[in-house]
């Protein structure tokens, strides 16, 4: 087994796919962002466009999934509008917002991908100030931009993306502390949580055993429900889009509250529900929960930063009081149980049958 020095009574798993091995190394990927990117003075080291005041993002698959997980921090941190696009959607649309003030981020961890790289050539053309984060120096996008971030991630071997996700929303942390910065705020709380989050993710690594026993009950179903809301609900499909490719069963994720307008009716047939709850949306994930068991009982896992958490059948404690942590925690325990999953199932997550790690046109 690969060193890893976790926190944990718990044995961590004989390393069994690369997929595993790519979430293993998320810890050290972080650590090495962090020393990388932030100075002995807590000073975030990105070159950045100055006066910006309105973010737009496009990009696929997980990488779509980080833009969606980072949008609302970068309005509650820095009060600026930010939207995000699935590049393919983007490039159809007929008029794009190009302003001085705004920057077009593109994320992309091959930075070949057709939908992203059209997506970058339709904001060029217009004069757009444009930035990628991508894990591929010298790739198509990372030459096209006018403003780059490596995410460093190394070479991220297994289709289903965990390593290179986690590396992607650190650097767009790092772009909300930056700008925040600029608007001479402090970003000491900010920076001490990024600093601590190596630990707190090996510490969450070694809560293996609690992974699975929840990837047991939920390998035995075909459907899948995982509810979050807020920046959890982004993180809920990036769950859903791991167990997808690996296990190639139906998940779906939905905000606590929308899932109650019909789309609930689907826990008529047999499904499981993953439920992620934090202290800002417990009162409203428990009433809801409430009804789910009345109406349907199904079977419920909860993971919660809320301590004692007794929603779910089975429940996964992810302790922190530090929401930028959090995020990173819900994250790596979606894709620990996702590779689990893929195991039980006797199916490789490395390979997924009919996926390609880049989607080119
Ligand atoms: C993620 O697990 C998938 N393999 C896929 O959705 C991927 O994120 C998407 O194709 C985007 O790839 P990119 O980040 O290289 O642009």
């Amino acid at each position: 087994m690969d060193s890893h020095n976790f926190h944990s009574n718990d044995a961590v798993p004989e390393v069994k796919s690369i997929m595993q091995k790519e979430i293993f190394e998320q810890p050290a990927v972080v650590k090495k962002l962090f020393e990388r990117c932030i100075n002995t003075n807590d000073t975030v080291m990105l070159n950045l466009p100055l006066n910006i005041n309105n973010i737009i993002i496009s990009a696929s698959g997980s990488s779509y999934n980080c833009a969606a997980i980072a949008a609302p921090l970068f309005r509650e941190l820095l009060c600026i509008p930010c939207e995000y696009e699935y590049s393919s959607e983007f490039i159809l649309q007929k008029n794009y917002f190009v302003t001085p003030e705004t920057l077009f981020i593109f994320i992309s961890q091959s930075g070949e991908t057709s939908d992203t790289l059209q997506a970058i050539k339709k904001i060029k053309e217009l004069g757009g100030k444009t930035l990628c984060i991508t894990n591929a120096e010298n790739s198509t996008l990372w030459n096209l931009s006018d403003y780059r971030i490596l995410s460093d991630a190394g070479e991220e071997k297994s289709i289903a993306s965990t390593k290179a996700l986690c590396a992607q929303l650190f650097c767009m942390m790092l772009i909300i502390l930056k700008i925040k910065f600029s608007k001479a705020q402090s970003i000491e709380k900010e920076i001490h949580a990024l600093k601590r989050l190596p630990l707190y993710l090996e510490r969450i690594i070694g809560d293996f055993d609690r992974f699975k026993i929840a990837a047991e009950m939920i390998s035995k179903y075909r459907d899948i429900v995982i509810l979050g809301n807020k920046t959890y609900y982004p993180v809920a499909k990036e769950g859903a889009l791991k167990i997808k490719e690996t296990s190639y069963l139906n998940v779906m994720a939905y905000p606590f509250g929308e899932f109650m307008h019909g789309h609930v009716a689907v826990l008529n047939e047999r499904a499981i529900v993953i439920a992620i709850i934090d202290e800002e949306n417990e009162e409203s994930a428990r009433r809801n929960l409430k009804k789910i068991r009345a109406d349907y009982n199904p079977q419920i896992i909860c993971i919660s930063t809320v301590k004692d958490i007794d929603c779910g059948d089975f429940n996964i404690y992810i302790k922190t009081s530090k929401k930028i942590k959090a995020i990173f925690g819900a994250l790596i325990t979606l894709q620990l149980i996702a590779c689990e999953i893929a195991r039980i199932l006797k199916k490789n997550p490395d390979k997924p049958k009919g996926l390609k790690k880049v989607v080119r046109d």
